[in-house]
């Protein structure tokens, strides 16, 4: 007897991934060392690579569908989104950043013509709903890692501060939350954004914050955990991906008197708009 063959009714409605290809990214770590920057955009003090936003992006979205990064700095979002044919919006405070990234988004552009959207909005977060934007199916940001950069011997200062081509800092704009010394004060403007990300996000769609917890003055500050703890009181948090980086010198930080660590770690928080 023969019998009729079973019908799968398997249909992924988040993305455009292989069975295979999502199980692999299901894994709460990976190492990803990011390849060298190219000379423009080394310019931004903290950027992260395309490469490894676009890994998330083609897990958390389908092609065609809508990205925010509203922190975009010189625009890696935006290049990653192009590359895997979703459209996207970056937003920023600093104009100088912005003109990076539409020269990087344009560039790749004439290589590799589309008709995928990346916009560039020169902007205020925290204002984000009353900017004229679509609705997203998908938010991946980095904020900054409160006021580190201003922390003398912060990972490359020493060789940023023999250049004058390299940023220390984002800027001096009071707006620009990583200038905010109140460590609490600038935790509640960063939920203030994501609140912002909330209103323009689909329901059901995703956020990932790429985040570190961080050390100032011999205090450790958690920040991924205050975060995941803050956010989670609007989106629900789901978990964390642990991005290593494995290709950075260690120093001796107290070495022979305390415990402090070689932090070489991110925590790729997962959110999402019930
Ligand atoms: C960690 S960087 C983001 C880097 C980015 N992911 C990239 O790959 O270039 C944080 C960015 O937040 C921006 N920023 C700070 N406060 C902001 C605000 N209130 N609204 C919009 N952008 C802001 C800074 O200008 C900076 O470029």
């Amino acid at each position: 007897m023969s019998s009729e063959p079973k019908k799968s009714h398997y249909q992924n409605r988040l993305n455009d991934l292989s069975n295979h290809d999502w199980l692999l990214f299901q894994k709460s770590w990976f190492v990803h060392n990011p390849p060298r920057r190219k000379k423009g955009v080394l310019a931004h003090p903290a950027k992260f690579p395309e490469t490894l936003v676009r890994e998330f992006v083609e897990f958390f979205t389908k092609e065609g569908q809508w990205v925010l990064d509203p922190m975009v700095g010189t625009g890696s979002t935006c290049l990653a989104c192009l590359q895997c044919g979703r459209n996207s919006v970056g937003v920023d405070l600093m104009e100088k950043y912005l003109r990076i990234a539409q020269e990087w988004v344009d560039s790749y552009r004439v290589d590799h013509p589309t008709e995928v959207e990346a916009r560039l909005i020169a902007a205020d977060s925290r204002e984000l709903s009353k900017l004229d934007l679509p609705e997203f199916d998908y938010c991946i940001t980095s904020p900054p890692y409160w006021d580190m950069l201003k922390m003398r011997g912060f990972e490359t200062q020493k060789k940023r501060r023999e250049s004058d081509e390299l940023d220390l800092n984002y800027s001096d704009d009071e707006r620009d939350v990583g200038n905010l010394e109140d460590y609490n004060r600038f935790l509640e403007e960063l939920v203030a954004i994501y609140r912002e990300v909330h209103e323009v996000l689909k329901p059901r769609g995703y956020l990932t914050v790429i985040v570190k917890n961080v050390k100032k003055a011999g205090k450790h500050y958690p920040l991924a955990w205050d975060l995941g703890r803050r956010l989670g009181e609007f989106f629900a948090l789901k978990d964390e991906k642990i991005w290593l980086q494995d290709n950075q010198k260690l120093a001796p930080y107290g070495m022979g008197n305390a415990w402090v660590s070689n932090t070489m770690h991110h925590y790729c928080l997962q959110f999402r708009k019930e």
